[in-house]
């Protein structure tokens, strides 16, 4: 059991800084228009697809490289009574031609990848112009390694950039025009009354002890990263 079969099997809404409260923060300043092709990558059970398509009519399409997720996603788009064609994705190499996407989201999943190769493949399924919207996790500072160590163990991330490191990437990855929309710090109310709670313990297949261990680490660590919405127009 690690991360991200908690996050699959708790059937988790909305894994990212912010929550749906953030989304609904970024879907507020997006002029999608109806008939847009866009593609979320790494959906997870799927909110943010349905909601999109929902709420603007566009031609949505969502990617997780986990079947349970999508599974779960699927379900949830025919309860929504919304149209998202939701497909289960190879790990770095999405399933499209190039240059057919208007518009690309993810949220909470680049930076659990190596992260240009990740935004070099948004890049390329982007149309000229088309733009990419990311909200991910951004540390304040360059991360000590016994800190990193802990991101790995616990979520496999590779690095959490800086803000201006994103950028960096970004550009290396053949964007123009990166704007951070909106980021702030990541401010997780410390509770130890979460990590120390005995039923978490006592839950089935390890899954409290994840919950805990996620717990520690942001109560520990939560304090030296942001959270971004980051904007790249190809
Ligand atoms: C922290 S969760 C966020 C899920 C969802 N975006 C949300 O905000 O609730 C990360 C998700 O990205 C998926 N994921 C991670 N790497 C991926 C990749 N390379 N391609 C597609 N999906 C990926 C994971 O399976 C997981 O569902």
């Amino acid at each position: 059991m690690d991360y991200y079969d908690a996050l699959a099997a708790l059937g988790v809404e909305s894994a990212h800084p912010g929550g749906f409260e953030m989304t609904q923060t970024w879907l507020s300043q997006i002029p999608f228009e109806r008939g847009q092709e866009v593609l979320e990558v790494g959906c997870g059970v799927g909110k943010t697809a349905c909601e999109i398509s929902h709420r603007f009519g566009v031609a949505m399409t969502a990617v997780d490289i986990r079947k349970d997720m999508i599974e779960k996603a699927k379900a949830r788009s025919i309860a929504y009574g919304v149209n998202v064609d939701f497909l289960v994705t190879a790990k770095h190499k999405l399933p499209f031609r190039d240059a057919i996407f208007d518009y690309v989201i993810a949220e909470s999943v680049t930076v659990f990848n190596p992260i240009v190769t990740m935004l070099q493949e948004y890049a390329r399924v982007l149309k000229t112009n088309g733009m990419l919207l990311d909200v991910e996790m951004a540390s304040m500072a360059p991360l000590p390694q016994d800190v990193m160590r802990e991101f790995r163990s616990l979520y496999h991330a590779i690095e959490v950039p800086t803000i201006s490191d994103w950028k960096k990437r970004a550009a290396q990855a053949g964007f123009n025009d990166t704007q951070i929309l909106l980021s702030g710090p990541v401010m997780p109310s410390p509770s130890d009354e979460i990590v120390a709670n005995p039923m978490l313990h006592n839950m089935p297949n390890g899954i409290g002890r994840i919950i805990a261990e996620n717990q520690r680490v942001m109560n520990l660590y939560g304090k030296w990263l942001n959270f971004i919405i980051l904007m790249a127009r190809k």
